[in-house]
C-alpha cells in the first residue's frame, strides 16, 4: 500500500491530523491497532479549551459539539471548607467546553469516513523503517502481513505506541516524573448536581466533580497508585466523594448507578524532539501530563494543527520551514502546560501524607488564587489555553 502521509494512532491526533490533510487534499491511511467501536467507546478526558473548538469548529465539525457541549465559564476550588469560583471568562475572556473525547473522535470518525478516507481498524503497526528515505509502515491485520509505503510517518500512536522506537537510542531525550497516586474515574448515571467543575483539596486526598450531560456526572478521586479497583465497590465510592466534596455547608453531590470506572496513573513526560528525519511524533506519543490541567487532549490537538500547516506548506509550495521548526513551536506549548499540570496537580493533591508542611503550602497558594485577581487570572488563562504559537 501507499499513500503521502501514514498515520499510526486513531486517537484525537491522528484522526484530526487525517482531516486536516484532506481538506489540504493531502492522502493520508490512518491505522489503529484496536476496534472503531472500542474507541469510539474509551472514556477519557473531557475537557476543550477555546482553541480545540475553534479548531473543531474551523474544520467543519463544530455543529454537534455546539449543540451538545456545555460552555462553562468558570471552575470552583474547594480547599479547607472554604470555596472560591475561579471567574475564568471574567479574567480571560475565554471558556472551555466539557465534550467527552469520545465524541471528538466519533465526529472525527464519521468525517473521514463520510470524505472517503482511509482507516484501518484492528491493524496494528509492528514497526517503523527507512524513515531517512523511503518510510515504511510494517502491519499486522488478522493474521496478514501489510506494509505501508508513505512519504513521511506521523505517530500518533499514544505513550505506549511503537512509533517513537524507531528513533535511535541516543537521539531522543526523555524528561520523567511519576507521581505517588493514581486517579479513580467514575461515569455514573447522575444528574450532575454542579453547573461547573469542582477540583478539591481535601486531607484524605483530591477529588473532582465533572460532568458529560444533564444525566451524566464524571467524577474523580485521587487514590494509590497501585489501586486494585476491586477494592472500590460503588458505596465506598460514593462514600469517598462525599467525604472530600461536601465540604460546603448545604451542597450536596447526586448518586446514581456507577456506569464506567477505571484508575489512571499519573505521570509527567516529554521526549524531545518531536521529530526525527520523516517520523513526526503528536500528542500521548511524546508528551504526557498529569490530567488536573485537562490539557491532555488539548496539546495532541494543538501539535496536529501544527503538523497539518507544515505538510500543507510541503506539499503545497515545496516548502520545508514549517517542518523544520515543527518541534521547536510545539514543545513551547508543551512545556507551559507540563508546568501547569505540575502546578495545579501539586497544589490539589495529598502528596506526602506525613508532611503538615505540604498541606500548608497549598492553603496558602490557593488562598492566593481566591484573593488575589493575578494568580487567579494566571491560572484561568492557562486552564482556558494561552493562545501560544
Ligand atoms: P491516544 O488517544 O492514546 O491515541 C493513540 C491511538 O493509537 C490509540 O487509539 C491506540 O489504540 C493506537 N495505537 C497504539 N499503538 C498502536 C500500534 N502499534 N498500532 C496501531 N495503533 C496503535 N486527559 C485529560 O485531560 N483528562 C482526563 O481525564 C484524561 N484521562 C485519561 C485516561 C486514560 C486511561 C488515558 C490513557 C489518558 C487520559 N487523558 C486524560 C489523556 C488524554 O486522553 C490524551 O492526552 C489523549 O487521548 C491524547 O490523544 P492522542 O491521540 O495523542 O493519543
Ligand atoms: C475532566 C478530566 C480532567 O482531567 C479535568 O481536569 C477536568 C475534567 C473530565 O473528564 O471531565
Amino acid at each position: 500500500m501507499r499513500t503521502q502521509v501514514g498515520i499510526v494512532g486513531a486517537g484525537p491526533a491522528g484522526l484530526m491530523l487525517s482531516h486536516l490533510l484532506h481538506l489540504q487534499g493531502i492522502e493520508s491511511v490512518v491505522v489503529e491497532s484496536r476496534s472503531r467501536a472500542y474507541v469510539e467507546q474509551r472514556v477519557r478526558a473531557g475537557v476543550l479549551e477555546q482553541g480545540s473548538v475553534d479548531l473543531m469548529c474551523r474544520v467543519g465539525l463544530g455543529e454537534r459539539l455546539q449543540r451538545e457541549g456545555m460552555r462553562h465559564e468558570g471552575i470552583e476550588l474547594r480547599y479547607d471548607g472554604q470555596s472560591y469560583r475561579v471567574p475564568m471568562t471574567e479574567l480571560t475572556g475565554r471558556a472551555i467546553t466539557v465534550y467527552g473525547q469520545q465524541e471528538v473522535v466519533k465526529d472525527l470518525i464519521a468525517a473521514r469516513l463520510a470524505a472517503g478516507g482511509s482507516i484501518l481498524f484492528e491493524t496494528e503497526a509492528v514497526r517503523v523503517e527507512n524513515l531517512d528515505s523511503a518510510p515504511t509502515i510494517y502491519l499486522r491485520q488478522g493474521g496478514r502481513d501489510i506494509e505501508l509505503h508513505c512519504d513521511f510517518v506521523a505517530g500518533c500512536d499514544g505513550f505506549h505506541g511503537v512509533s517513537r522506537n524507531a528513533v535511535p537510542d541516543g537521539v531522543l531525550r526523555t524528561h520523567e516524573r511519576t507521581y505517588p497516586f493514581a486517579w479513580l474515574g467514575v461515569l455514573a448515571a447522575a444528574p450532575p448536581a454542579v453547573d461547573e467543575l469542582i477540583y478539591a483539596n481535601h486531607e484524605r486526598g483530591f477529588a473532582l466533580y465533572s460532568l458529560r450531560s444533564p444525566e451524566i456526572s464524571r467524577l474523580y478521586l485521587q487514590v494509590a497508585p497501585d489501586e486494585d479497583i476491586a477494592d472500590w465497590p460503588d458505596e465506598r465510592i460514593w462514600a469517598e466523594l462525599r467525604t472530600r466534596l461536601e465540604t460546603v455547608p448545604g451542597w450536596s453531590l447526586n448518586e446514581g448507578p456507577i456506569v464506567e470506572k477505571s484508575v489512571t496513573p499519573m505521570r509527567s513526560f516529554v521526549v524531545e524532539p518531536m521529530q526525527w528525519q520523516r517520523l513526526y511524533l503528536a500528542g500521548d506519543a511524546v508528551h504526557i501530563v498529569p490530567p488536573t490541567g485537562a490539557k491532555g487532549m488539548n496539546l495532541a490537538l494543538a501539535d496536529v494543527a501544527l503538523l497539518g500547516e507544515a505538510f500543507a506548506a510541503w506539499y503545497g509550495e515545496g516548502r520545508t520551514d514549517l517542518l523544520e521548526s515543527y518541534s521547536t513551536t510545539a514543545l513551547r506549548r508543551v512545556w507551559r502546560a507540563q508546568h501547569f499540570s505540575w502546578w495545579m496537580t501539586s497544589m490539589l493533591h495529598r502528596l506526602d501524607s506525613d508532611d503538615p508542611y505540604e498541606a500548608k503550602l497549598q492553603t496558602a497558594t490557593l488562598r492566593y488564587v481566591a484573593s488575589s485577581r493575578a494568580y487567579a487570572t494566571s491560572l484561568a488563562e492557562n486552564y482556558v489555553g494561552l493562545p501560544l504559537s
